[in-house]
């Protein structure tokens, strides 16, 4: 039981959760409610754009996919859940996948041994308050335990995290999801530890942190090339100083993807709803916009070529990117434009923009 740890959705997050663990000596139990998904783990013949994942999934000896809830409770006192929060019309987190969870742990009924219900989902600070009663009214203690991994890259973001998060329910999980991290990471990371709402608004903050140095990068960038100068030359001695440094100070596409623009705007109307300032936040998201326009309007050609419309290379998100609305934007100015990427990008462009381009490989 001690080496026993469930993990309840197997999406993009919670599968390598799941097999990075598993490479770690523990014995994992996920669960998903799609049992064709579930029979695909199961055999081994899981097709991931992710990588290493299909490798680290014929290696596994002590994962198992399952569809029955019971099982997945029974199988340890461990557990984390790793289902999906998209984010609504209004920019707030949809959390009814964990609320749909909650309500099978209720038809459950109370459970005699102490069960640990650790959010590793992307919510609005105080949600984990929020379904503290109920879930400790069934035996249960939540904590929220989110991870700084990025699509293309979550195997490796996992092994080596700069930090971890953890919103502990009390120093008795806190300490053992510490324990679960040491033994998988391979860097030793900085362990952070607080409370559930503490380390709810810190996931928030950090990725709204970046935002902001990006657009403001941006923003110095446009600044210096309408000058008619060299962004990179001013931003390089920038992130010279030790104060700021280099990393995510470099002049080129705004933000985009599935983390960054939804989390910097939740922080703002989680602002908004504890009466505080969200002027950042909110300046950052324009600023982000502005700054395509600036892309738009300064790009004086008849034809362009994209290399690469995803919101970031190697990846096959185009969620939200700016390379992407880059090349729309352009092509709507009657400027030809190519695009090239790989072969499964341009099939799903293709799809939604049909001839507004040409596409090359
Ligand atoms: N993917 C990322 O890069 C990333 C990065 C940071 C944070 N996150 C956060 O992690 C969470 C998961 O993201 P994801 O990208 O893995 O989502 P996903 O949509 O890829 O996976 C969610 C999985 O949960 C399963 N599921 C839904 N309801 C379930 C239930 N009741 N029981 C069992 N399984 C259920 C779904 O079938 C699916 O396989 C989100 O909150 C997201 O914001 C994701």
């Amino acid at each position: 039981m001690q080496n026993n740890i469930s993990i309840i959705g197997l999406g993009k997050l919670g599968l390598c959760f799941a097999l990075t663990l598993e490479k770690a000596g523990y014995n994992i139990l996920g669960l998903d409610i799609n049992p064709e998904y579930v029979k695909e783990i199961n055999e081994k013949t899981l097709i991931s754009h992710e990588p290493d994942v299909e490798n680290f999934l014929k290696k596994s000896t002590n994962f198992r996919a399952t569809t029955s809830i019971e099982e997945t409770i029974q199988f340890s006192n461990i557990i984390f859940v790793v289902v999906a929060t998209p984010s609504l019309p209004s920019g707030r987190y949809d959390h009814s996948q964990i609320d749909g969870l909650i309500q099978k742990l209720e038809a459950l009924g109370r459970q005699v041994d102490q069960k640990h219900f650790i959010v590793c989902c992307t919510t609005l600070p105080g949600y984990c308050d929020s379904i503290k009663d109920k879930l400790s009214s069934l035996n249960y203690s939540v904590s929220y335990n989110p991870e700084f991994i990025a699509q293309g890259t979550i195997l490796k973001d996992q092994a080596s995290p700069d930090m971890v998060l953890i919103g502990q329910a009390n120093d008795e999980i806190g300490q053992i999801i510490e324990d679960i991290y040491k033994k998988h990471t391979i860097n030793n990371p900085k362990i952070c530890r607080m409370t559930p709402i503490e380390a709810e608004i810190t996931k928030l903050s950090l990725n709204c942190f970046l935002t902001t140095k990006i657009a403001f990068a941006n923003m110095i960038g446009d600044l210096v090339k309408a000058s008619g100068g060299n962004p990179d030359l001013v931003l390089s001695a920038i992130g010279s100083d030790s104060r700021i440094g280099p990393k995510y100070l470099k002049y080129g596409y705004g933000y985009g993807g599935p983390c960054f623009p939804r989390d910097n705007r939740a922080l703002a109307i989680y602002a908004n709803d504890k009466n505080c300032a969200s002027d950042i936040s909110t300046a950052t998201d324009t600023s982000n916009k502005k700054h395509l326009d600036f892309m738009l309007t300064s790009f004086k050609d008849i034809s362009a070529t994209i290399d690469g419309v995803t919101y970031k290379p190697n990846s096959m998100i185009l969620e939200e990117s700016q390379q992407l609305a880059y090349a729309v934007g352009l092509a709507k100015k009657g400027i030809k434009v190519t695009i090239k990427d790989n072969p499964i990008v341009l099939k799903k462009v293709k799809e939604i923009y049909g001839d507004l381009f040409t596409y090359a490989i």
